[in-house]
């Protein structure tokens, strides 16, 4: 018996299925070489070009997660010889809009640092660099990055220049995190993605990659009996009602899990996932508006 299996033998069925909705990480070939990628990044020799990533995916599909794991795998401390805190790894969701106040302010929110709303840009821009190099950051996360680049072309490429310089000022490595949309921001400019090196995280296709995959989110389901994830017609239908995002097959396996419990079935197959109340994602918003 699993250590896993061994745990879920002592828990209650409501236990059961508050851990079907618990998220638990899950790593593949492609977040593998990611985190690698931005272990790198973190110990990249201060250079007058620090290398920036962009990783990119549709929504739903892997990014936020990835930057999360990296950062509980470089969690802050205390150096106890000198007393000085390290900060590896510092997330921030890009602001709503292009503005570079905003940016500022948010990377002072993330460093606990005070905020005052009549600082001149020029001083609050030198006090962001002077905190993140006194806090040791060594990578910088900014997600969500797509939602800057709801403008204009050229505002797009102004504030991509305005994090390209942060990078060279403060000598730490950007990784920026997006939809597709920021993809298409950098590509079209030789510049950028010669500083943003883009990182795609695909959606998930019939192959050996998503067997893994299913293989791995079946050793954690809290069923009493064995399903067989990637028997091909149940991998093929998850597949198809995913459309190929992680996002939405951790979703179905999540609620087929509690029907799987509740039903007292105990096992995931073509049943219970034509079971559960479930639409395709590509199908959900006109959904919605039959329903307005
Ligand atoms: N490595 C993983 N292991 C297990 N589940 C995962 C993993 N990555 C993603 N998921 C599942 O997919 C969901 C969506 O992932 P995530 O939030 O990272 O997507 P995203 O690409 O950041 O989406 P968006 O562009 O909308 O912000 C997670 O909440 C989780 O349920
Ligand atoms: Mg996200």
């Amino acid at each position: 018996m699993s250590d896993f299996a061994e745990k879920l033998s002592v828990l209650s069925d409501q236990e059961r299925i508050a851990s079907s909705s618990k998220f638990r990480w899950i790593g593949y070939t492609q977040s593998d070489e990611i985190l690698k990628k931005m272990e790198f990044l973190k110990n990249y020799p201060t250079s007058l070009r620090m290398p920036n990533i962009l990783l990119v995916s549709d929504s739903n599909n892997g990014k936020t997660r990835i930057l999360d794991r990296f950062e509980k795998l470089n969690k802050s401390y205390i150096n106890d010889i000198n007393g000085e805190l390290h900060i590896p790894t510092l997330y921030v969701e890009a602001p709503v809009e292009p503005d570079e106040r905003r940016l500022y302010n948010l990377i002072l929110e993330a460093l606990f640092a005070p905020i005052n709303a009549s600082e001149r840009i020029e001083i609050r821009q030198s006090r962001v660099i002077h905190l993140l190099k006194k806090t040791n950051v060594k990578l910088l996360m900014i997600d969500e990055i797509h939602h800057v680049l709801a403008g204009t072309m050229n505002k797009q490429r102004t504030f991509l220049n305005i994090i390209k310089s942060l990078s060279n000022n403060t000598k730490i490595s950007i990784v920026c995190a997006g939809t597709k949309a920021a993809f298409n921001a950098i590509n079209t400019d030789t510049q950028l993605i010669n500083r943003f090196e883009p990182y795609i995280l695909d959606n998930w296709v019939y192959n050996n990659e998503y067997s893994k995959l299913l293989k791995s989110f079946e050793q954690i389901l809290p069923l009493k009996k064995k399903s067989d994830l990637t028997e091909s017609n149940i991998s093929k239908q998850i597949l198809f009602k995913s459309e190929g995002l992680i996002g939405e097959i951790s979703k179905i396996l999540e609620l087929s899990s509690i029907l799987a419990i509740n039903s007292g079935h105990e096992k995931i197959d073509l049943e219970i996932l034509n079971g559960i109340r479930f639409t395709v994602p590509s199908k959900r918003n006109r959904e919605d508006s039959i329903l307005r």
